[in-house]
């Protein structure tokens, strides 16, 4: 399959159903993990996440939204993309999770602004942007070390796992401006 190279390492391509064992396994045995934070963590078998797949399939067909898979050395590790993509607003959303395992690392780091450079570059956005729930301090670290700045806390506003829990949200943005800047500084 056509992979994004993030590094040697590392790559980054959308999703199809052929992943969809794959994907359901890390899902599996991260639910622990994944529970806490992503209301989709519960997934019932490999049937359904095909059924997901392709629904997401769809909506990138449609440039609605993004669902990619994290590969390190041929295994899939996580994944990453772009949920929301507003082409009226030019407002693009990022989001991201990985298998515990290969956290501390700074892959979803490194994804984040491969993401930001599709976003910016390809899909004509003059913002991206990172919700989290305010508790969830390892996502909103993941905006911070990239230097989004915090727009709001948007009171009640995000569903964090299964059961349904709302909490306050955490509100991150980037604006092309700035991230042409960033980008200019880091070289
Ligand atoms: C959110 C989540 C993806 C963050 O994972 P993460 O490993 O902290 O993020 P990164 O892959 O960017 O790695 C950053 C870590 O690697 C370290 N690191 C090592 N090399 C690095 C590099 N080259 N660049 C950046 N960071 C690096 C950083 O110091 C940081 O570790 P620290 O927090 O102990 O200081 C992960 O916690 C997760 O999957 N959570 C559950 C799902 C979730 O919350 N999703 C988001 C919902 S809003």
């Amino acid at each position: 399959m056509f992979e994004h190279r993030i590094d040697e390492n590392l790559g980054l391509r959308p999703v199809t159903i052929l992943d969809a064992e794959e994907v359901y396994a890390v899902m599996d045995r991260n639910r622990e993990h994944l529970r806490r934070w992503l209301p989709f963590a519960d997934i019932a078998s490999v049937e359904d996440e095909r059924a997901a797949i392709a629904v997401q399939a769809q909506r990138w067909a449609e440039l609605r939204s993004l669902m990619a898979v994290l590969v390190l050395d041929g295994k899939i590790i996580g994944s990453a993309g772009l949920p929301t993509i507003n082409r009226e607003t030019k407002s693009i959303e990022i989001g991201y999770w990985l298998d515990e395992a290969h956290t501390g690392k700074g892959y979803v780091t490194k994804t984040v602004r491969v993401l930001e450079r599709m976003a910016f570059e390809e899909l004509g956005a003059e913002r991206v942007h990172i919700g989290a729930s305010v508790h969830n301090a390892r996502s909103r670290a993941v905006a911070e070390r990239l230097g989004y700045k915090l727009e709001g806390i948007i009171r009640q506003a995000i569903v964090i796992n299964p059961d349904g829990d709302v909490t306050d949200e955490a509100l991150y943005g980037l604006l092309k401006s700035e991230w042409i800047q960033r980008e200019e500084a880091a070289v």
